[in-house]
C-alpha cells in the first residue's frame, strides 16, 4: 500500500469544511474533476455506495470494485466522481454518522446508511448542490425495494441538515476507536488531534526527481514547490502521465516521507544495493538513480510490472526479481540493504483513507511476525561494514521501535547509525532519542503534511 510510481487520481473539486472543534484546517481537495451536474449519473452515486462499502469490508475493496463491471460501465467522468465521492465518505466517515446518528431514533437499514453517507459527503465536503445529492438519494432509494420503505427518512433527514447545518463535529470520530486509543497511548493527546485532522485531508501529488534535476525547473512545470530534501509537491492529480516533463523521466510520483527511508541508505555511485520488498518502486528507483548497482526483489509479480515500467521511462536500471526475499537463493552480500517491509501501512491514511477501517488489531502481531523474518533474511545479506535501512509506512510500534529493539538484541553485530533529518528532508522532530525516524502525517503541517512512517539505518560492524 507504498506510494504508486505512477498513479494518482483526477482531481480538482474543493471541499467544504464540515463544522469541526479541531483547529482550522485548508478545505480538503477531492480526487475528481468536478463534472458539471449534468454529468453526473445517477448511477455514479449507486456506484459510489458500491466502492465505499467494498472499502469498509476488506483491505484493497475499494481498487477491486473500481475493475468490477458495475464501475467499468460508467463514463470516466462519472468513475472519478463515484470514486471522489467513496474517498470522501470514508475520510469523514465517523463525522458524517455522528451527524445522521444525532437524526435518527434507530439505526435503518446498512443500504439505506448507504445512500444517505453518500449524499453527505457530496454536500458536506464536495459541494455538490444539496438539492441534486438529495433528490437523488431520494430517487435511489424509491429504486431498491429494500430501500423504498425508508424514501421519506432519507428525505427528511437529508432536508433538515441541509436546513439547519450539520452541526459540531469531531475529526477524532473518524478514527476507528481502537486506533485512536492505541495512538493516544503512543503519541499523547496533541498528536491524536494532529493526526485526526491530518486524516481529514486529502494529500497533494509528491514528485521525486533524479539527481542533478533542476526541482525548480520541475516546480515551475507541474505548478508545484520544492520541499526541504527537493521533493516537488503539486496540487495536481489525475493521470501523471500527461502531465508535462513526464516523458522526460526524470521523476517519479513518491511521497516526500516515502523518499526520506532511500535517502537514509546514503548510496554511493558503484555500491551494490539490494532492495529486499522492492515493488512498485519508488525507492528502487531512488537507489538506482543514486548509482547504485540495485537488486530488486518482490514477491508480487504483478507489483514489480510497475517498477520495470518506470525503470524503463526514467533510464534506471535494476535487476528486478519475482521471488519472496527469504527463498532467493543467491550468494551475493551487499554493501546497502533496504528493507520496505510489508505492514498495516496506517502512515499513508491521507492518501488511503480505507485502511484504517482494513487494518484489525490481529493484523498488526501477524505482520510483525513477518517483519521479524524478513528482517533476519535481510542482515544475512549486509557486508562487513554495510548499512541496512529497515522501514514500514505503519504508525504501529510493533511495525517499527520494537522491531528494531528486538533485532539489535538478537543482532549484536549491527549498531543504529543516527539518522540527520535536515540532511534527508525529513521534519526535525521526527528524530527519535535512539537516532532513529519516526515521521507523523502530523508533521509539516505548514507544507500540507506527509505519509507516516518510521525509519532505522543499521550498520553491520563485525
Ligand atoms: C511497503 S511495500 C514496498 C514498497 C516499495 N519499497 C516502494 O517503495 O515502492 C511492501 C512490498 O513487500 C512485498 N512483499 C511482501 N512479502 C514479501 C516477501 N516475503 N518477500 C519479498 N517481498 C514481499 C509486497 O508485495 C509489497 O510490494
Amino acid at each position: 500500500m507504498s506510494n504508486d510510481a505512477r498513479g494518482g487520481q483526477s482531481s480538482q473539486a474543493r471541499g467544504r469544511r464540515m463544522a469541526t472543534k479541531g483547529r482550522p484546517r485548508p478545505a480538503a481537495v477531492v480526487d475528481a474533476a468536478a463534472p458539471s451536474q449534468d454529468d453526473i449519473g445517477v448511477e455514479a452515486r449507486v456506484v459510489a455506495g458500491i466502492l465505499l462499502n467494498a472499502a469498509l469490508e476488506k483491505r484493497n475493496g475499494l481498487d477491486e470494485a473500481l475493475s468490477q463491471p458495475a464501475a467499468r460501465a460508467l463514463e470516466p467522468v462519472d468513475r472519478a466522481f463515484a470514486r471522489a465521492v467513496a474517498m470522501a465518505a470514508l475520510r469523514r466517515l465517523g463525522e458524517i454518522d455522528q451527524i445522521l446518528d444525532r437524526r435518527l431514533k434507530k439505526s435503518p437499514p446498512e443500504a439505506v446508511r448507504t445512500l444517505m453517507r453518500v449524499a453527505l459527503a457530496q454536500t458536506l465536503v464536495l459541494e455538490t448542490p444539496a438539492f441534486a445529492a438529495v433528490s437523488t438519494a431520494v430517487k435511489l432509494a424509491e429504486r431498491d425495494p429494500k430501500t423504498r420503505p425508508y424514501k421519506n427518512l432519507v428525505n427528511a433527514v437529508l432536508r433538515g441538515i441541509g436546513r439547519e447545518g450539520p452541526g459540531l463535529t469531531t475529526a477524532e470520530s473518524n478514527l476507528p476507536d481502537w486506533i485512536a486509543a492505541r495512538w493516544k497511548a503512543t503519541y499523547g493527546e496533541t498528536a491524536l488531534t494532529g493526526l485526526a485532522l491530518a486524516a481529514r485531508e486529502e494529500p497533494a501529488t509528491d514528485l521525486s526527481l533524479k539527481p542533478g534535476v533542476d526541482p525548480a525547473a520541475i516546480a515551475d512545470a507541474v505548478e508545484g514547490e520544492v520541499l526541504p530534501g527537493g521533493t516537488v509537491r503539486t496540487g495536481r492529480r489525475g493521470d501523471v502521465a500527461s502531465w508535462p516533463t513526464f516523458e522526460d523521466g526524470d521523476w517519479w510520483v513518491q511521497d516526500a516521507a516515502a523518499a526520506v527511508p532511500g535517502r537514509l541508505l546514503h548510496v554511493k555511485p558503484g555500491e551494490t544495493v539490494l532492495d529486499m520488498c522492492a515493488a512498485p518502486g519508488g525507492k528502487t528507483l531512488q537507489l538506482a538513480a543514486a548509482g547504485g548497482q540495485v537488486v530488486a526483489l518482490d514477491r508480487s509479480a504483478p507489483r514489480l510490472k510497475r517498477l520495470t515500467q518506470n525503470l524503463e521511462r526514467t533510464g534506471l536500471t535494476a535487476e528486478v526479481v519475482a521471488i519472496p526475499a527469504e527463498d532467493w537463493e543467491d550468494a551475493r552480500t551487499f554493501d546497502a540493504v533496504l528493507l520496505d517491509a510489508p505492514c498495516t501501512a496506517t502512515g499513508t491514511f491521507r492518501r488511503n483513507p480505507e485502511v484504517l477501517r482494513a487494518t484489525k488489531p490481529a493484523e498488526v502481531a501477524k505482520l510483525a511476525d513477518v517483519q521479524h523474518r524478513l528482517l533476519d533474511a535481510a542482515a544475512e545479506r549486509v557486508k562487513p561494514g554495510g548499512r541496512l535501512v529497515y522501514c514500514t509506512c505503519s504508525l504501529e510500534r510493533e511495525e517499527g521501535e520494537t522491531q528494531i529493539i528486538a533485532f539489535l538484541r538478537r543482532n549484536p553485530a549491527f549498531r543504529t547509525v543516527a539518522a540527520d533529518p535536515a540532511a534527508l528532508g525529513a521534519p526535525a522532530e521526527a528524530l527519535t532519542p535512539e537516532g532513529w525516524l519516526r515521521i507523523l502525517p502530523s508533521m509539516w503541517a505548514e507544507h500540507g503534511g506527509l505519509d507516516g512512517f518510521f525509519a532505522a539505518k543499521l550498520e553491520r560492524v563485525s
